[in-house]
């Protein structure tokens, strides 16, 4: 399996992360610590996850040079408007003991009005350039190494990359798990130099011990005396995404970086498991957000 995959501007991202999404105060810093212990180089983390803080004191008592690691964070969606982003980004690099990210993604394609309860913006969020040119010149002001986007589907891609772009989204991340494969996708992706970050990769906790119960995992764990964990994370890989995983155990953090390729016809078999059955998405604020549409809607 690779341990990276190379970027258009020349940078090789690790294929797997520490995500830590959910991983609350007072266990983040320790979790972080294991992995980087255990071999990570990636944190995948974002501003209103509120544990970047931790996270940056775990990576500075590490002693990991700066450039061996590589950090991502989000910008949230308070934060679109041009004025804004500079803040947010400075925000989250002071929290993170850092001068610059290697990824910055715009969390969801939906902006909201800043300091609002949710409130939407809809002119940002109909038509993402302004945001995206604020980020283009924190490229060039070297705050961040690459840029990308999070939750949008090819409709939302689209619309964003009809705009004169400096910088193409290097990243899409995304949920992708058992239940919510999204194979076409993860083909778009591919054809169109896209690299797609598989997140919620077990399913998120919600879906996490139905997805290690799965017949055909469970096959493939017996078989090469893998976890069923690890069998799911080395599909995600294998597909070509960069994978995820949250975990704030150290025994799970560290099986979860020990991924193998599988046999052909072993993941033939998992692809085929997890694409015939009617997807099921697992995380989807819309409603939560009173959006009044869904975020994810493929005709939009
Ligand atoms: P915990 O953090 O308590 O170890 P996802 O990455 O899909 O969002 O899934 C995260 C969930 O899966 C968390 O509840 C995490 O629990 C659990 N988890 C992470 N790694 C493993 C593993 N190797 N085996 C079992 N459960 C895991």
């Amino acid at each position: 399996l690779p341990n990276n995959y190379s970027l258009p501007s020349g940078d090789k991202i690790p294929s797997v992360a520490l995500g830590v999404w959910q991983a609350g105060k007072g266990e983040v810093g320790a979790a972080v610590t294991t992995a980087l212990k255990a071999g990570y180089r990636h944190i995948d983390g974002a501003w209103i996850y509120r544990n970047e803080e931790e996270v940056g004191q775990a990576l500075k008592a590490s002693g990991v040079p700066r450039d061996q690691l590589w950090l991502t964070s989000k910008l949230w969606n308070t934060f679109h408007a041009p004025e804004d982003i500079e803040p947010a980004l400075d925000d989250t690099l002071a929290k993170l003991n850092t001068e610059y990210l290697d990824l910055y993604l715009i969390h969801w394609p939906v902006a909201f009005k800043k300091d609002s309860d949710n409130v939407l913006d809809e002119e940002l969020t109909a038509n993402p350039y302004q945001t995206w040119k604020k980020l283009e010149e924190m490229v060039d002001k070297g705050k961040v190494r690459n840029i990308g986007i999070s939750n949008f589907n090819i409709a939302r891609v689209k619309n964003l990359t009809a705009n004169p772009l400096k910088y193409k989204p290097a990243i899409n991340q995304v949920e992708l798990n058992f239940w919510n494969p999204q194979p076409e996708l993860l083909q778009w992706a591919k054809e169109n130099d896209l690299l797609l970050e598989s997140y919620s990769p077990l399913g998120s906790n919600k879906q996490v011990s139905e997805s290690l119960a799965v017949p055909e995992v469970k096959k493939i764990s017996r078989m090469l005396g893998l976890t069923p964990a690890q069998v799911i994370l080395s599909w995600h890989v294998q597909r070509g995404t960069v994978v995820l995983p949250k975990s704030v155990t150290p025994s799970r953090i560290v099986e979860n970086f020990k991924l193998v390729g599988l046999p052909q016809p072993l993941f033939d078999m998992l692809e085929k498991a997890a694409t015939s059955h009617p997807p099921k998405r697992v995380v989807n604020p819309s409603e939560y957000w009173k959006l009044g549409f869904d975020v994810f809607d493929e005709e939009w």
